[in-house]
């Protein structure tokens, strides 16, 4: 198992299930304690309450990852290098979502795992071969019976959304063939210190990763780190390539000691970082209350632009409401006509002309602005004015 010595740094207030969208405004949502944990000893970023699985991960999750065109082309470009570097026999994608990057191959060439039944349901009629199952060693058992020994593994942003992380790799390790590689990207920790994104938490998201984290975490596991590289996805994300310590065909790339040089350089291995951390979260909620304050002063129609699970952290922590984001808008389809988690703030579908109706658009989904940008080219002509938090909150 591994050890906790976690020390307390913020409290993101009562948070509800972040992709538990309603179709009611419910005023009595069940709501958790939402607390960062830095592990000294495993350097390990995590909250502390554990959400079962089950609760979160369902046949009704909303969230699908073809919705952004950015996502989709960052798989279709991650493919063609799987395809070209590493070449495998077969392919076992933890996470499958609805299937973006597996579309990217040919049916008898991958696997897809995928707890949310509704998601699986999608790739398995794309006939696609997909576990509907939560990623644990019964399955790896399971599979390694069936398929034999796997030569590549992905997982996008799904490793850091289970609690039991010593269960996932060595489920990995069971089904990973001997000269076997592992890819995982996730949000980068130092990425989300640095922007002060403190969005990247919620119930879903129990661990935020480093490469000083990952190094650590896969030790104990014949693992390690072989190359690395910084995405722009979800706001900075790291994809790390990983293969077995024994597996000495393979070299390690520089960018893996250059990564790590520089998560500690910024200090990301010790705790006073996170307590500066505590600080800018602290101002940057009071700043963004007081720039959308200001703006409702001045009668400003302000719409939120993504309803994402990171927008529903935001909106819990600074508490707030319809009387000041009247809506959001979203392309969902299971979060349209819903209400923001927690929140009395509706989402409404996303038609081309939705913006005209408002003068400010709060970025939900930073982390999709050049997207997005491109896309409402004729709002911000017409003098359509954006609002983020990231790095600090302001209108751009
Ligand atoms: P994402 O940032 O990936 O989410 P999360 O914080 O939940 O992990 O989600 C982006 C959301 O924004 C998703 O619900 C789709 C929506 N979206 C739009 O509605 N329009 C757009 O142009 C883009 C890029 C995203």
């Amino acid at each position: 198992t591994i050890q906790l010595m976690n020390k307390f740094f913020l409290n993101l207030g009562k948070q509800p299930l972040a992709n538990n969208y309603q179709k009611k405004f419910l005023k009595k949502q069940v709501k958790y304690n939402l607390k960062l944990y830095f592990n000294s000893k495993t350097k390990l970023v995590s909250i502390s309450k554990r959400i079962p699985s089950e609760k979160m991960f369902n046949n009704k999750y909303p969230y699908k990852s073809s919705m952004s065109v950015t996502m989709k082309n960052s798989f279709k470009i991650l493919s063609k290098e799987i395809k070209n570097k590493f070449n495998p026999n077969l392919l076992l994608e933890i996470g499958s979502n609805d299937g973006t990057l597996i579309s990217n191959f040919k049916r008898n060439q991958v696997i897809g795992i995928e707890p949310c039944k509704n998601l699986a349901q999608i790739t398995k009629k794309m006939k696609y071969q997909t576990y509907a199952s939560y990623w644990n060693f019964n399955l790896a058992k399971k599979i390694k019976k069936k398929h034999k020994q796997l030569d590549l593994l992905y997982s996008a942003n799904t490793l850091t959304h289970i609690s039991d992380l010593s269960d996932v790799f060595k489920s990995i390790n069971h089904v990973l063939s001997k000269n076997g590689v592992l890819i995982i990207e996730d949000p980068s920790l130092l990425e989300c210190i640095k922007k002060n994104s403190y969005d990247q938490f919620y119930n879903e998201h129990i661990y935020l990763f480093s490469a000083i984290s990952v190094e650590i975490l896969l030790k104990k596991f014949d693992l390690q780190i072989f190359d690395i590289k910084n995405l722009k996805t979800h706001g900075g994300s790291l994809r790390y390539y990983i293969k077995r310590i024994s597996n000495e065909n393979i070299k390690i790339s520089k960018s893996v000691k250059k990564q790590i040089h520089k998560e500690k350089k910024f200090g990301l291995d010790k705790f006073s970082i996170y307590k500066k951390f505590t600080i800018n979260i602290k101002k940057s909620k009071s700043k963004l209350i007081k720039i959308l304050k200001r703006l409702i002063k001045q009668k400003k129609r302000i719409i939120g632009y993504g309803a994402t699970a990171k927008a529903v952290t935001i909106m819990n922590y600074c508490n707030i409401d319809s009387n000041i984001i009247r809506n959001f808008t979203d392309t969902t389809p299971d979060k349209i006509n819903n209400y923001m988690p927690g929140r009395n703030i509706k989402i409404l579908k996303y038609k081309k002309d939705i913006l005209k109706k408002y003068d400010y658009v709060f970025l939900g989904a930073w982390n999709f602005k050049d997207e997005i940008f491109k896309k409402e080219r004729e709002f911000i002509k017409n003098g359509g004015k954006f609002i983020t938090h990231v790095p600090k909150p302001k209108i751009i």
